[in-house]
């Protein structure tokens, strides 16, 4: 590892963390989305802010203000977001990846509105798969790597799913949530997760009861702060 990206001891690293959902152009009108509010990677962001790091927000198109203390940057799509945190994410301690990346873009975004036509009832569109960010951000050689925490928002099968996502992305914590709870998840206030860890032991796991992101926020930052020293030499 090289000695000048180290921090210093006593101070928090520099978290980058990704949030809200991306957006692809699929004409000059039209884009192809989700529902991510953005609500609980801004927590997250408010939250290590007020633990006392640097904290760097990624964020797609959402309706929240920035966080006291935090450095926003702005990005519509996922090779926009890509690009910023694979800028970022070497010289950062942590890297949380919360966003709603949209898995599929238009493989080519029309460069006039797409016209309706008479001649057919269906319109086909061809998509590719967009980078997986997080997965490029674990990749990165070692002593880039900051430690990396995902998350896995599921509808059945939430900690098998979510331990395939460790092991498959190479994550050092995965946070998963079972987004079929009413109430729940996506654009709500609360949230209850499942933690799941890399542990000397194989992975470890934790479960936090429903309640409102703002704190889950705190439980999550604290836990992988407290996880970050046996990571980072
Ligand atoms: N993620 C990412 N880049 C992508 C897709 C996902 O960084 N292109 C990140 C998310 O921010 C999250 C984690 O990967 O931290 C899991 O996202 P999820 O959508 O649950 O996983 P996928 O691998 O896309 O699997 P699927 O949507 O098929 O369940
Ligand atoms: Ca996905």
């Amino acid at each position: 590892a090289s000695a000048a990206k180290l921090p210093a001891p006593t101070s928090a690293p520099h978290v980058v963390i990704t949030a809200g959902p991306t957006r692809e152009a699929l004409d000059p009108v039209r884009y192809l989305s989700n529902h991510s509010s953005g609500k609980m990677g801004y927590a997250l962001a408010a939250e290590a802010a007020a633990q006392g790091a640097r904290v760097t927000l990624i964020s797609g198109p959402v309706n929240l203000p920035t966080p006291h203390g935090v450095e926003r940057i702005d990005v519509e799509t996922a090779a926009q977001m890509h690009h910023e945190a694979l800028t970022l994410a070497p010289h950062a301690g942590l890297f949380i990846g919360c966003a709603a990346v949209a898995d599929y873009r238009a493989a080519s975004a029309a460069e006039h509105k797409i016209k309706k036509t008479d001649d057919s009832d269906t319109l086909t569109l061809t998509l590719v798969k967009n980078p997986d960010i997080i997965a490029d951000v674990s990749a990165l050689p070692t002593d880039q790597r900051p430690f990396v925490v995902g998350f896995a928002a599921e509808t059945q099968d939430v900690a098998r799913y979510a331990e395939d996502k460790l092991t498959r992305k190479g994550l050092d914590m995965i946070v998963a949530n079972d987004v079929s709870q009413q109430g729940l998840g996506f654009g709500s206030d609360n949230n209850a997760a499942l933690l799941l860890w890399r542990s000397a032991t194989g992975t470890s796991q934790r479960e936090a009861p429903p309640q409102p992101k703002t704190q889950l926020a705190a439980l999550i930052i604290r836990h992988a702060l407290s996880l970050l020293p046996s990571q980072r030499p």
